[in-house]
């Protein structure tokens, strides 16, 4: 969509993955604190993004939508000032149908005015979802809501959740910032790699004002291991797919925040080239063995060796495959051994600070200890 947007992949929070209907305005401006607080903000992250559940079950008498009264007292208008007090921009969710898919209001029919409404708040980024849709086209039913944003002069992202279930990769370019491209992401390997294959098909529909969505982050959410969170927040770097945090970042582990925080990473999925990178070849049992590769600016490109097989193997990327001619030079950097000793810096540094601190307290603790014994026994002297 071309509305200065997205000219790389969102950046930011989404309450679904870890709270799915438990959020409240405290949660959010905690979520707000914590990307600020652990550096997170700094490094991109930047939308925080409301999902289902902050509505109350009906509209008001003036047929517009309410927020919770329970979870969200103070009104998104106060919600909103907050987190830009912060330096951060607001999401809010809404429905191209009846109701949202946990049957609060929908927005089909009621675009002109939810649109104003959202605008009204100070809300930054909408996303759509498709529950309840009456069986209408959805191209009949998410451009309305792109008119309606456009309409009241804010600039507003705009989040397509179609789920991929009409191709929206063939037609939402025109029409929304990102669209999904599969159904629900779950925190598992299986729905990972499945959700990553079926968005590798549309990469050549991405680019500058528009990206596949293949979903939220898992990452940090617990269902899998470190290494298995790894290579999922790298396809998704590589497949320039929103990374939007899925988890509870008020409570992270030192090793989500490390993967989440990966510099050179993020990087790579805000290269400004802005092509989608994609599967380039695969071997071993069932296609377990696979490289992902695309080219980045600068005359750069990254590729990800992807082990999917049960065991350690070796995989290799004939230059051919990655669009290389056979006497080029290149010079290579492995993108997470370079965090990892840049971890192990800051812990090593981190360790002597402690060790000194100690001392010094040591130190200090003696000499209080000496003045007081001589004061003490100074009338006996
Ligand atoms: C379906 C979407 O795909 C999810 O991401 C989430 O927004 C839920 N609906 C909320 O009900």
């Amino acid at each position: 969509l071309n509305n200065g947007l997205a000219l790389t992949p969102q950046m930011g929070w989404n309450s679904w993955n870890f709270f799915a209907c438990s959020i409240s305005e405290d949660l959010i401006k905690e979520t707000a604190d914590a990307l600020v607080s652990t550096g997170l903000a700094d490094l991109g992250y930047v939308y925080v993004n409301i999902d289902d559940c902050w509505s109350a079950a009906t509209r008001n008498l003036k047929g517009q939508l309410v927020p919770d009264p329970k979870t969200f007292p103070s009104g998104i208008k106060a919600l909103s000032d907050y987190v830009h007090g912060k330096g951060l921009k607001l999401g809010i969710y809404g429905d191209a149908g009846a109701f949202t898919c946990q049957v609060r209001p929908g927005s089909l029919f009621h675009e002109t005015g939810d649109a104003q409404l959202f605008a009204d708040w100070g809300v930054d980024y909408l996303k759509y979802d498709n529950c309840f849709n009456l069986g209408i086209d959805p191209k009949k039913r998410y451009p309305p809501m792109r008119d309606a944003l456009n309409a009241t002069g804010r600039t507003i992202f705009y989040s397509i959740c179609e789920w991929g279930v009409e191709d929206p990769a063939l037609w939402a370019r025109g029409v929304g910032n990102s669209w999904r491209t599969t159904d629900d992401i779950n925190d598992t390997w299986a729905s990972m790699t499945t959700i990553a294959d079926i968005n590798d098909k549309w990469a050549s529909h991405a680019g500058p004002g528009g990206w596949n969505d293949p979903d939220m982050l898992e990452v940090g959410n617990g269902g899998m291991t470190y290494q298995e969170y790894r290579a999922h927040f790298s396809i998704w770097a590589l497949m320039k797919a929103p990374l939007l945090i899925g988890c509870d970042v008020r409570n992270m582990t030192a090793e989500t925040l490390e993967i989440l925080s990966n510099k050179e990473v993020i990087s790579v999925n805000q290269d400004s080239l802005g092509v989608q990178g994609r599967k380039v070849y695969v071997s071993g049992e069932a296609n377990c063995l696979q490289v992902w590769a695309g080219p980045l600016s600068g005359n750069r490109l990254v590729v990800a060796f992807w082990n999917r097989c049960s065991k350690a193997a070796t995989i290799t990327a004939r230059w051919d495959v990655l669009g290389l001619e056979s006497s080029t030079h290149v010079s290579i950097r492995d993108l997470w051994q370079v965090i990892k000793l840049t971890f192990q810096l800051v812990f090593w540094l981190k360790e002597l600070k402690l060790r000194l601190t100690f001392c010094v307290r040591r130190r200090s603790y003696q000499k209080v200890y000496q003045v007081y014994k001589t004061a003490s026994n100074s009338p006996n002297t």
